[in-house]
């Protein structure tokens, strides 16, 4: 039976028109609360948690938050809200860039998750669950405690599996092991008609292959299983600033790093940061010390770049390295905000031309603005790399053939982001792009331009897996129920 029958029957909800969600709030509520779903209610410590958005420049109302424990909690709460029209968005983490945790818009039913992170590893097949709100630098502290196992994953302990995994969740193991979603061998999904459905490469496979890239848009994710490996105990980390003062120079060592990353050694993981007042070559190396060296030896002759750090230990201490030093094992509270405009970017291998342009604009327009900003370049693909070398449509992750991921990202460190600041980094994006197909570039759902529009928004981020996408979309949530302003729409 669909779970929903007893409870509308139960309020009288059959006939209920859709008007705005605000206007709807008590009858909202009253579903929820006759439903035994816990609610984080305004003027809670807790529910300023939740509504306090990872980026302050995008903050959304809810119209409520659901603090869920469980599958059923999530089941009945996407109920309420689709037989009223609300639209329902589960937040794990919360640290989306354009803040799709709250909705990306006012007026969703917020299902927050956090509540729900237990994580339990199988000592025997090396197979882990966790529940789907929790955050990555609990599962990895778990799985490391409960086996000395591991998965790949981005760097940042605070943000959730849920959005990280679902969407990609490219780390400093990313070169070596592939994405955070190449380790979900299955899930628990909750649909939009509140059914519960387990989907794997047998069972349900094409929605197991749409969550993994588009998740947010296709269910609510209440446990995932993840393969794991063994953690390695012989890594190390490193930093090697170069110094490039002219453009000149920065165009003989960008071109140098391209280059590298076609060959790079799958044992290396990199990224080219560049801030305002320093440019880095940073990541980690699956080996000593010495196995580093000779890795980048290559590379420190093209760029002059000067191996300033290099620091060899388990997996537990890199994890707390690009961790940023902060409690690695965050749970249901944790709290971290900036105010920033970011977007991204893919590309391939690009041409002396367009390196030439990507330079002309650093050193004259992106070197004039005083904010806070960095374009971070993660050297993604190459023939090495365990991203590209899945098939490029064995997950609905789009990007797996591109050599190069940039996040271009720009904050104030007080006060307002400033109503045009975005077009420093936006045309920073464009110049490199000019004159490109569309087809040879794309961007990440999870570093999210909140500019886009919903069209452009579905092509960038997801390209030639558009149409399948939007396919099973209207299988699973034909009336888009877990919509938001850049999620997949069904055919
Ligand atoms: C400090 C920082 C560092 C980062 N570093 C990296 C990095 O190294 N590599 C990288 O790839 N990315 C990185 N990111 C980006 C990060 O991967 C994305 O922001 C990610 O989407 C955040 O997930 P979340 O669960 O915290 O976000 P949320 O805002 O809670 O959710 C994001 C989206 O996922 C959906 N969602 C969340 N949970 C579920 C669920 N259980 N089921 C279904 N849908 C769900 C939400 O509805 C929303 O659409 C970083 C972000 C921050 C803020
Ligand atoms: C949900 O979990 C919280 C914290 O673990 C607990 O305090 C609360 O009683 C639980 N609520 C329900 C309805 O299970
Ligand atoms: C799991 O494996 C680890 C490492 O081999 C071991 O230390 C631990 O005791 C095991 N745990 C259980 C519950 O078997
Ligand atoms: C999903 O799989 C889990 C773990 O195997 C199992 O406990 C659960 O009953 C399954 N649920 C459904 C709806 O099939
Ligand atoms: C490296 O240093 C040499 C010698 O100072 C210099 O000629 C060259 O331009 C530098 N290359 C880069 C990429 O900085
Ligand atoms: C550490 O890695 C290097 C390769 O960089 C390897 O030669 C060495 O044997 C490893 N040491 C240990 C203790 O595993
Ligand atoms: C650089 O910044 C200054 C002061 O903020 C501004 O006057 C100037 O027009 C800027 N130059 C460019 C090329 O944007
Ligand atoms: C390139 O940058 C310039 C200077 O900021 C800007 O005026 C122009 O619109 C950008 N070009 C593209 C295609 O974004
Ligand atoms: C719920 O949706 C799924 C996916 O479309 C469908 O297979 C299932 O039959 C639906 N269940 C009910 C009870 O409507």
């Amino acid at each position: 039976m669909h779970p929903l029958a007893p409870l509308s029957a139960l309020l009288g909800l059959a006939a209920t028109s859709h008007a705005s969600p605000f206007d709807q709030a008590d009858t909202l509520t009253d579903c929820l609360t006759k439903a035994g779903v816990p609610l984080d209610t305004a003027g809670t410590p807790d529910y300023q948690l939740d509504v306090a958005s990872f980026n302050l420049r995008l903050n959304y109302t809810p119209v409520a938050v659901a603090a869920v424990n469980t599958t059923k909690h999530i089941q009945d709460a996407v109920a309420c809200a689709s037989e009223l029209g609300i639209k329902a968005t589960a937040k794990c983490g919360g640290h989306s860039y354009a803040s799709f945790g709250l909705g990306g818009e006012d007026g969703h039913l917020v299902i927050e998750m956090t509540r729900m992170n237990k994580v339990v590893l199988d000592n025997t097949t090396g197979i882990a669950t966790a529940e789907g709100g929790t955050r990555l630098g609990h599962l990895a502290v778990e799985l490391y405690n409960q086996g000395k196992r591991a998965i790949s994953h981005g760097t940042c302990p605070g943000v959730g599996v849920g959005g990280h995994v679902l969407h990609g969740g490219y780390g400093v193991s990313s070169h070596t092991h592939g994405l955070a979603l190449d380790w979900m061998v299955g899930a628990t999904v909750v649909l939009a008609n509140s059914t519960v459905v387990n989907c794997s490469e047998t069972e349900n496979p094409d929605l197991f292959w749409a969550l993994r890239g588009a998740g947010g848009s296709m269910g609510i994710v209440s446990e995932f299983r993840f393969k794991t490996f063994e953690a390695p105990a012989n890594l190390t980390y490193f930093v090697a600033p170069v110094q490039w003062p002219t453009e000149a120079r920065a165009l003989v060592g960008l071109t140098a790093v391209q280059e590298f990353a076609k060959t790079m050694p799958v044992e290396l993981n990199m990224r080219l940061f560049i801030a305002r007042r320093f440019v880095n070559l940073e990541g980690l190396y699956y080996g000593d010390k010495a196995g580093l060296q000779a890795a980048l030896a290559p590379l420190i002759k093209t760029t002059n770049a000067t191996l300033a750090l290099a620091k060899t230990g388990d997996w537990m201490e890199q994890v707390k390295h690009f961790g940023g030093g902060s409690n690695i094992d965050q749970g249901h509270g944790h709290e971290e905000h900036e105010t920033f405009y970011s977007t991204s970017l893919y590309t391939k291998e690009l041409n002396d031309e367009q390196l030439q342009t990507f330079v002309g604009y650093w050193f004259k327009q992106a070197k004039n603005n005083t904010r806070d900003w960095y374009v971070q370049i993660d050297l993604h693909g190459g023939e090495n790399s365990a991203v590209s070398k899945a098939a490029s449509d064995s997950t609905a992750y789009a990007h797996r053939d591109y050599l190069l991921m940039y996040l271009l990202y720009d904050r104030v460190d007080k006060g307002e982001y400033p109503a045009e600041g975005h077009t420093v980094m936006e045309n920073f994006a464009g110049n490199i792009t000019q004159g490109m197909e569309k087809s040879d570039w794309g961007m990440y759902i999870n570093y999210p331009n909140s500019r886009l529009d919903q069209t452009d928004a579905q092509t960038n981020y997801w390209g030639s897996h558009l149409a399948k996408l939007q396919g099973i979309k209207k299988e699973v949530d034909p009336e888009d129920v877990f919509h938001y302003p850049q999620g997949i729409l069904p055919a």
